[in-house]
């Protein structure tokens, strides 16, 4: 098993930079999700971690060795993709053994492999199917099991589940997480879902146009996002913004209506801050100043999604309340039940 240590990693096509030197530790065992909206460099950088891309600048290093200019093989890595690609006229037990015979294992070796890595991933009944005969999360199993037979010290994922339906995707990413607890293998895993990221990472990596902008443990992130861009990315429906400026230590929003929301000391008068607040972190009220129309209301049983008109925009509130009022209704919020994130405007970085 290994970590993975990435420093001032850079990666070019021609010359337009698409990853501008990021760093990056991922512990031994650990399991690392990388996200990001798309375009973001999430595919290249595992694909340079992998050896399928090269390394434009910097270095990456596998078990404390660099590997910048070793090829995939010698990485000790392996990768499940998006497109898995069974091979369709082997049956599941020969897709899985197809590295292994590359190898030149024995025929005893690579039963014993299969059969471990088909005991693991619930498989063992299938392996005398073809893939047509097969749904497509046991298709993504085989994948996984092709690269489990392999006993790689890392494993790396890109967008494995986005082929799945919604149902299956829930099914697999618990599947993927007990694999890794019982494993215990590096793993490195992409997706474009915020939600994957927060169930599955122990920490997750999120990037945006070829930088990271944060690293932490999922709970760390959503808590205490570092700037602006994390905290609309991570959270669903995203946190509510609202443009403020400080006056006598308190938050006014722009249009001048108080927020009751108290300004940290060291924050001069007229600063103009960014204001952060989640959907669950906002209430309604039978009175209160700050009024909005009501625009909509989604029931999903548990909660209600409710989204109101205020103060020239729409701000989103989620309810464990079954809500009193209606579409159109004149309702009053209370907008800092909670937790409030407060961001500078001019550099988007948060501010407590
Ligand atoms: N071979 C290439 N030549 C030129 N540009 C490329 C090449 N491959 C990727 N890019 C660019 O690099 C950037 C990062 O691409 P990448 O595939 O890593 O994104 P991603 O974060 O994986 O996105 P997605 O979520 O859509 O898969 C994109 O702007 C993409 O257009
Ligand atoms: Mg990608």
């Amino acid at each position: 098993m290994a970590g993975v240590t990435i420093r001032k990693v850079a990666k070019n096509y021609g010359s337009v930079e698409v990853i501008h030197g990021i760093d990056a530790d991922i512990a031994d065992g650990e399991m690392v999700v990388l996200v990001g909206p798309s375009g973001c460099g999430k595919s290249t950088l595992l694909r340079m971690i992998a050896g399928l891309e090269s390394i434009s600048g910097g270095t990456i290093s596998i078990g404390g060795k660099i590997v910048n200019s070793l090829p995939p093989k010698e990485r000790d890595v392996s990768m499940v993709f998006q497109n898995y690609a069974l091979y369709p006229h082997m049956t599941v037990e020969e897709n899985m053994a197809f590295s292994l015979t590359l190898a030149g294992a024995g025929k005893e070796e690579k039963a014993r492999k299969v059969h471990e890595a088909a005991e693991i991933l619930g498989l063992t009944a299938l392996l005398k199917r073809k893939p047509r005969a097969l749904s497509g999360g046991q298709r993504q199993r085989v994948a996984m099991g092709r690269s489990i037979v392999r006993n790689p010290q890392v494993f790396l994922f890109d967008e494995p589940l986005s082929n799945l339906d919604a149902k299956l995707r829930v099914q697999m990413r618990g599947e993927i997480k007990s694999l890794h607890r019982r494993l215990g293998t590096t793993m490195v895993y992409v997706t474009h879902d915020q939600v994957e990221a927060m169930t599955m990472a122990d920490r997750i990596v999120v990037m945006n146009n070829g930088v990271i902008e944060q690293i932490g443990a999922p709970l760390e992130i959503y808590d205490r996002p570092a700037n602006v861009f994390v905290a609309q990315f991570i959270g669903s429906p995203a946190m509510n913004l609202f443009l403020a400026r400080v006056r006598s230590g308190a938050f006014v929003l722009e249009d001048g209506l108080a927020t009751g929301i108290s300004a940290p000391a060291g924050l001069a008068e007229g600063h103009k801050v960014t204001i952060g607040i989640r959907p669950e972190e906002i209430g309604v009220t039978a009175d209160g100043q700050l009024v909005g129309t009501v625009e909509n209301i989604e029931p999903t049983g548990s909660e209600t999604f409710v989204e109101i008109r205020f103060g020239g925009q729409t701000v989103s509130v989620v309810l464990r309340e079954r809500p009193a009022f209606g579409i159109g209704a004149q309702q009053a919020l209370v907008l800092a039940k909670g937790a409030v994130h407060i961001f500078d405007r001019e550099t988007g970085a948060r501010l407590d």
